[in-house]
């Protein structure tokens, strides 16, 4: 399980040990005293963890997918049409809206069978299909997941979902058109819907040409190739440049006093632990033990049924409330408060032990005098300047964006 975090605690136990061996442990205690306080642990440990820098400014592509401004205009068009899901009324875009910040407000997503938008939207009636059993992450800044603080990251291996279990935004792509609740619906099994979307993509001749112009070939409307496209347009989806990355670039004015304030609590409560790189996450899973959904028939129980999530980016909160894998905090108050929580020992979902808690959490201390500084400084990773519009229409002639008028 979290095998990675334990070992790094270890490393820096290790580093600890060394360093008192060879002496210098005087300051924290009486002449002799071996053992070094659980504070001076916890703010090395947050120190070697809590590194940050801006974006990069330009995105890297794979190999086998570069960017052209022709493919990246097709992934547009198909994000949008709802020709990709069984029942031609979802799309994409139903979920991750450029006017919610590429998520959707709403707790757990509806898909198949659903109508209206955010958080209006409902199953229709009569329903059988179940609701999404998490929260819609956002699309922005995707093309970057995997990074870490030093700014390297692999396209080809990126981590997608909240348990991790794609790699790469073309492997992921194709991922909800399978999935009966988002967007296959009961008629069709998983092997054939991909077999029935290709067809009638390849019907459309506005698809055929686009298709033809992009790839260079006839014929090459393919599963592969509309994972593609679309992968193409979620990487220009990119914020980079928040007012944090203006000041990690060396602006010192671009975030103000207060906020640099907030950023130092950030820091010092122990959020960086997890919360790091340019992202804010590790892209690793934690057990935080956030509480059930019951809006969800069953129990999400994460990673290998171990509760445990990985750490979502920070940037943009502003669009990707409500927050948590099931939507359970409304507001970013709420998120802090359960942090509270958990530095005063309070435990949180009753299926899991305090001990069960990742090690990096429990060194979390925030108080109440330190929420809104840090929300204050949370609202710098916010950046507005990402493609917000719709295409008009799209080639099938369906709603744009599946039923969510
Ligand atoms: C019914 C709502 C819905 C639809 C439709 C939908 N998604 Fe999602 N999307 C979600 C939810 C919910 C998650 C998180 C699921 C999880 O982690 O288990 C997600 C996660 C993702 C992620 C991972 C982001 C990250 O940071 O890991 C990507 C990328 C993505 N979706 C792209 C797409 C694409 C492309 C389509 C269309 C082919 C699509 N989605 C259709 C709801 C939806
Ligand atoms: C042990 C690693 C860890 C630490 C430490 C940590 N977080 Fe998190 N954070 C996570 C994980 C994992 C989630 C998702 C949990 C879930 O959905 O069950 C999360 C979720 C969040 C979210 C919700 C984001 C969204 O889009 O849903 C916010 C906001 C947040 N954390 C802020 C903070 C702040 C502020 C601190 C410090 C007080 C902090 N975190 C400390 C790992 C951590």
């Amino acid at each position: 399980m979290y095998i990675v975090t334990s070992s790094e605690l270890h490393t820096v136990f290790l580093a600890l040990g060394i360093l008192l061996l060879f002496g210098c442990g005087s300051e924290n205690g009486p002449p002799g005293k071996r053992e070094m306080s659980p504070s001076k642990k916890r703010e090395l440990l947050i120190n070697r963890l809590s590194k940050f820098s801006a974006l990069p400014e330009q995105v890297t592509y794979p190999p086998d997918n570069p960017y052209s401004e022709r493919k990246a205009e097709l992934g547009k068009l198909l994000f949008f049409d709802p020709i990709l899901s069984g029942e031609k009324d979802v799309a994409c875009a139903t979920c991750h809206h450029p006017s919610s910040g590429y998520a959707e407000f709403l707790e757990i997503s509806i898909g198949v069978n659903g109508h209206g938008f955010g958080s209006k939207r409902a199953f229709k009636q009569p329903n059988t299909i179940p609701f999404t059993k998490r929260n819609s992450q956002t699309i922005l800044n995707t093309a970057f997941n995997g990074i870490n603080h030093l700014n390297k990251y692999d396209p080809v291996s990126a981590p997608m979902f909240w348990d991790l279990r794609a790699k790469s935004l073309e492997a992921q792509a194709l991922e909800p058109i399978k999935t009966l609740e988002e967007m296959r619906g009961e008629r069709f099994n998983e092997v054939e819907i991909l077999e029935e979307v290709v067809r009638r993509v390849r019907d459309i001749p506005a698809y055929q040409e686009l298709f033809e112009e992009v790839y260079g070939t006839k014929n090459s409307i393919n599963q592969l190739n509309i994972a593609r496209a679309i992968a193409t347009f979620e990487r220009t989806l990119v914020t980079n440049n928040s007012r944090f990355d203006h000041y990690m670039r060396g602006d010192e004015s671009a975030i103000s006093l207060s906020e640099k304030e907030g950023f130092e609590q950030f820091k010092q409560s122990g959020c960086g632990n997890c919360h790091n790189g340019p992202m804010f996450s590790d892209f690793k899973e934690h057990i935080l033990g956030v509480r059930h959904n019951a809006k969800l028939p069953f129990e999400d129980m994460g990673i290998d049924s171990t509760f445990a999530f990985r750490t979502p980016t920070l940037r943009n909160l502003r669009h990707t409330a409500p927050y948590m894998h099931n939507g359970t905090f409304l507001t970013l108050r709420r998120v802090m408060e359960f942090y509270e929580d958990i530095s005063v020992g309070k435990n949180i979902n009753p299926l899991l032990q305090r001990e069960q808690l990742d090690t990096l959490v429990n060194v979390v201390e925030i108080e109440v005098k330190d929420m809104n500084p840090i929300i204050s400084f949370l609202n710098t990773l916010n950046d507005e300047n990402f493609d917000k519009s719709e295409p008009d229409s799209v080639p099938s002639g369906l709603a744009v964006g599946g039923l969510i008028r």
